[in-house]
C-alpha cells in the first residue's frame, strides 16, 4: 500500500510543502495517541480559559494547539502559523515558504462523549511576508496548496488535497503511516441526505427557512424527495461523510449574533473545507459566492457555510437569488 509520502513524491509537492505537511500529520498522529488515553490522561474537560472568540476552551483544545505549534514553529519550511486557539498569529522562521492555518479540534464538545473529533489545516504560500502580521495570512481560498483534515474516530484517517484530487489515507496502528485507502474521492452530485442544527431554525433568514421547510416536506412537497437528517455537530465528520456518500452540510447565518455571519471560521474551517468538496467535485459556498472566492479580512472571521453535492448545493443557492 502508498503512504502519504509516496503520494506526495508521485503527485511531485515540492519537498518544502511536503515536510511542513508531514510536521502537521505527526502533531496529528500524537493528538491521536492522546485522544485514545481519554480518561486515562488529565486531558478531558474544561481548561478553565476561554479563546479569543469568547469560547470555553476544553484542555485538548489548548493541548493539541500546543502541539501543533511546537511542530510547526520547529519547521523550516514554516513562516508562520495561525489557529483558532491563538489570538494573534504567530511568527514561525524566516525563509519559511508556508503560512499554516488550523483548528487544531474541530467538534471540541465531542471529546467528553468519546465521539468523533477532527485536526483541519489549510496551507498559503507566505510570499515572503511579515509572518507577524494578520495581513500577510488574510488570502483567499484559491491561494491554498494544500487543506485537509485528519479525522479521529474509530480509525484515524488522513482526507487531504494538494489541488490534484482528494486522496484517503488510514493510520496504520502497526507502522504508525498514513496509507491510502481510497483515491481521487468524488462527491455524488444529488443527495437525499443535509445536515443542519434545527434548533437554531427561528433565527436563520427567509430563503434558509423556505429551503429547510421545502425539503421536510418530503415527497409531497416541491423537491418531491423525501430527505434524511443527521447531525454530528463537528464539521469534520460531517464533510467526511459527505465525501463518502453525498449529502449537504449548512451553518448558515442566523440572528443570535447578526453582526458575524454564523459559526464557522473562514479561514481554518471554511476554506480548507471548501478546497477538499470543490476537489471532490462538490460545491462550497456561503449562500451566495464560492467560500474560496472571499477576500478575508480577519483571521478569525466567520462564514454562513452551505457545501456539498453539487446539485443540491445549487438547490439551496436558487432560493437565495
Ligand atoms: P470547534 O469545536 O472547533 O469550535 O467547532 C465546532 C463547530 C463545528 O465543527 C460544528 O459543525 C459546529 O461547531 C456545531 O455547532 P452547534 O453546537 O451550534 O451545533
Ligand atoms: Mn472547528
Ligand atoms: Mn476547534
Amino acid at each position: 500500500m502508498q503512504t502519504v509520502q509516496q503520494i506526495l513524491e508521485h503527485n511531485q509537492i515540492p519537498s518544502s510543502l511536503a515536510e511542513t505537511i508531514n510536521t502537521v500529520l505527526n502533531a496529528s498522529k500524537d493528538i491521536a495517541f492522546l485522544l485514545q488515553k481519554g480518561g486515562m490522561g488529565d486531558i478531558l474537560g474544561c481548561a478553565g480559559q476561554e479563546n479569543v472568540q469568547g469560547e470555553t476552551q476544553k484542555k485538548l483544545d489548548v493541548i493539541s494547539n500546543d502541539m501543533l505549534k511546537d511542530a510547526l514553529k520547529a519547521c523550516p519550511a514554516v513562516a508562520g502559523i495561525a489557529s483558532e486557539e491563538e489570538d494573534l498569529p504567530v511568527a514561525g522562521n524566516a525563509g519559511g515558504e508556508f503560512l499554516v492555518i488550523y483548528d487544531p479540534l474541530d467538534g471540541s464538545s465531542n471529546i467528553d462523549i468519546n465521539v468523533t473529533v477532527g485536526t483541519i489545516f489549510s496551507i498559503l504560500p507566505s510570499n515572503g511576508g511579515n509572518p507577524a502580521e494578520e495581513a500577510t495570512y488574510l488570502q483567499k481560498g484559491r491561494n491554498q496548496l494544500a487543506a485537509g483534515y485528519v479525522l479521529y474516530g474509530p480509525s484515524t484517517l488522513l482526507v487531504m488535497t494538494t489541488g490534484q484530487g482528494v486522496d484517503i489515507f488510514t493510520l496504520d496502528p502497526d507502522t504508525k503511516e498514513f496509507v491510502l485507502t481510497q483515491g481521487q474521492a468524488q462527491i455524488t452530485p444529488t443527495t437525499k441526505e443535509f445536515a443542519i442544527n434545527m434548533s437554531n431554525q427561528r433565527f436563520w433568514a427567509e430563503p434558509m427557512q423556505n429551503y429547510v421547510a421545502d425539503m421536510l416536506q418530503g415527497e409531497e412537497g416541491p423537491l418531491a424527495k423525501r430527505y434524511n437528517m443527521r447531525w454530528i455537530a463537528a464539521m469534520v465528520a460531517e464533510v467526511h461523510r459527505i465525501i463518502n456518500r453525498g449529502g449537504i452540510f449548512m451553518y448558515p447565518w442566523d440572528s443570535r449574533e447578526p453582526n458575524k455571519p454564523g459559526k464557522l471560521r473562514l479561514m481554518y474551517e471554511g476554506n480548507p473545507m471548501a478546497m477538499l468538496v470543490e476537489q471532490a467535485g462538490g460545491l462550497a459556498t456561503n449562500a451566495d459566492i464560492a467560500i474560496m472566492d472571499i477576500q478575508p479580512e480577519l483571521i478569525h472571521q466567520r462564514v454562513p457555510v452551505v457545501l456539498g453535492s453539487k446539485q443540491e448545493v445549487e438547490i439551496a443557492l436558487s432560493y437565495h437569488k
